[in-house]
Order: C-alpha cells, then structure tokens, then sequence
C-alpha cells in the first residue's frame, strides 16, 4: 500500500493532548478537523490554542498574519464524517480501549481505504487498537509527550501489521510538525515509558530505602546525574496519578516488580496529593 500524500490532518479529542496535537498541525500549515463531544469542549480548545499562539506572537516566534492563518486551517466540529477527506486521522481521546475500538471502527467506515489512522495512547496496545479495522496495515502509533507544542519527541509505533508506507507516512509528519520522530515496535511503554517509569519507581523506593528527602533526591539526580529536573519534581508535574496510572497498566503487561507502583505514591494518590495540579505532591505549589 504505497499512502496517500498528507495534507488534510484530523484529531479526534481535543483535551490536553488533542488540542496541542491539532496547535502542531496548524503551525506546520495542515488543513485540520479536530473533533469533541461537544460544540462547547470543541471552542474551549480553540481558546487554548488561540491563547498559546498569542503567546508565540508576543514572544516574536510568529507573526499575528501566521497566528491568524494558523487558526484559520482549524476546522471544528461535532460530527465524525467530516474526516471523510483526512489523510491521517490522529486519536487523542480517553485511555479507554474500548472508546478507542468504537472509535477506529466507525472511522473506517468514513475515512478513505489509505488514510492512515494512528493513536497517541500511551499504554494500551496498538495492534489490538488496529484489531477493530479490517485494515489494520494503516493504523499506527504516534506517541506525542504532553505538552505536545513544546516536548520534541514523537514515538512512531510500528504494530504487528503496520506497513512500512505507513510508518514512514506517520514519521515524515512527525518530523515536518517540528517533532524529533523515532520508529519502534509496539511494546508495553513503547521507549520512554518503558525505560522512565520504572526508574521513577526506584527512586520514589529509594526515598524511604535511603531515608532521603524528595529536595535531597532530586538534587542528587540533578547534580550528580546530570537529569534536567529531579524525579519527585518530575512525578509531582507528570501527575501522581497519571503515574500510578502507566505504572499500573506496565505491571500488568510485564509483570516485573519494578513497574508496579510503590505503596508510597499509592497513598499519595488516594490522599488526593496529585502533584502540581493539586497544590501538593511530593513538594507544595502556590
Ligand atoms: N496527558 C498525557 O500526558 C499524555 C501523554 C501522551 C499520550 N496521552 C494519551 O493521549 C490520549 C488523550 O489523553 P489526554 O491527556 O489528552 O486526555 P484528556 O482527557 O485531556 O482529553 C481527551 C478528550 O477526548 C474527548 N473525547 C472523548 N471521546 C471522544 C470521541 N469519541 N470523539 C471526540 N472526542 C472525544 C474528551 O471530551 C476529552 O476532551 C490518551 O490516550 C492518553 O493516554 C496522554
């Protein structure tokens, strides 16, 4: 299956991942469809990327006449049959595999034979997503990092049957939305989860093995191992539940004792202690 030339992109989902998803797709000077449950979720994301390329004007990176032509190419709506002209539809909707086989399933129903279909999901699989269409070569993962406008990396996951027109097509957007594209298969965690989630397990361990603080961890990793912020100042911005969450779902595919989440930050999650978007987690934000 040789695809299609990409220039009409759609984005089913429009909450934090969708909405920088569609920001990127505008920016890079794609026709866009993006889609929400509803008219009013649909215009509070425009509002957001709205807000952020304003903030792109001010600091001089783009020009109010891009701004506008940029918001211009986003096309909002309700109705999935206005991907019928997508040559790529990107799903950021809830982590959630039987949404997402509802999903995938009506899309082929509307969308062209070779349009690609890809997920951002984080921690299901990609072959099993694929599994809901008869044409499952053209489904393929494109794990963008949240916020998506501003973390360069995008993971092209290659499942079971994805063709290789598929996965170059998937990488060449990657690339030309200002991403740094790497090609994997389809594992549990793919790369950066795979490797980061139980790394941040032994070192939320290590607090209470150590009997280190969070502030003391944290400079331990940045002044002694170079890493840009320290773990607990990392999960607390992540989310504590978000990465209980992937620790939890990691668990249960590879059942290795370091993937499940510690008692710790169990508590903390069941404390309501969720990190920066609560106020508290390992440390306390205004
Ligand atoms: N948040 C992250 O850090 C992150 C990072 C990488 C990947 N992901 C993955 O991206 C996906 C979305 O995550 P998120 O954090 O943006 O979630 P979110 O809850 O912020 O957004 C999901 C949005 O999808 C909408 N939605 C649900 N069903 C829909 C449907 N059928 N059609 C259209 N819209 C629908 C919801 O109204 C919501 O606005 C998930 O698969 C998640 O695992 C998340």
């Amino acid at each position: 299956m040789s695809g299609p030339e990409i220039r009409r992109v759609g984005v089913v989902g429009l909450g934090a991942m969708g909405a920088g998803i569609a920001q990127l797709a505008i920016e890079a000077g794609y026709e866009t469809v993006g889609r929400e449950v509803s008219g009013e979720l649909g215009a509070k994301a425009r509002d957001r990327i709205a807000h952020f390329l304003q903030r792109k004007v001010d600091k001089e990176q783009m020009s109010a006449d891009e701004r506008e032509a940029a918001l211009a190419s986003l096309f909002l709506t309700t109705e999935l049959a206005d991907f019928a002209d997508c040559d790529l539809v990107i799903e950021a909707i809830v982590e959630d595999l039987q949404a997402k086989l509802e999903l995938f399933a009506a899309l082929e129903g509307i969308v062209r034979p070779d349009a690609i279909l890809a997920t951002n999901t984080s921690a299901l699989s990609v072959t099993e997503i694929s599994a809901a269409v008869s044409t499952p070569e053209r489904v393929i993962g494109m794990h963008f990092f949240n916020p998506a406008p501003l973390m360069p990396l995008v993971e092209i996951v290659r499942a079971e049957l994805s063709t290789d027109e598929t996965v170059e097509a998937a990488f060449a957007v990657g690339a030309r939305l200002g991403k740094r594209p790497i090609r994997c298969h389809d594992t549990p965690g793919f790369v950066v989860n795979r490797v980061l989630i139980p790394l941040l397990n032994d070192c939320i361990r290590i607090l209470d093995e150590a009997r280190v603080t969070p502030q003391d961890l944290d400079t331990a990793m940045t002044a002694g191992a170079g890493w840009p912020m320290g773990p607990c100042a990392l999960v607390d911005l992540v989310g504590i539940d978000v990465h209980v969450h992937a620790s939890e779902a990691l668990y249960e595919k590879l059942r290795e004792p370091r993937m499940a989440p510690p008692p710790r930050i169990v508590a903390m999650k069941h404390a309501g202690l969720l990190g920066r978007k609560s106020g508290r987690g390992f440390f306390t934000y205004d």
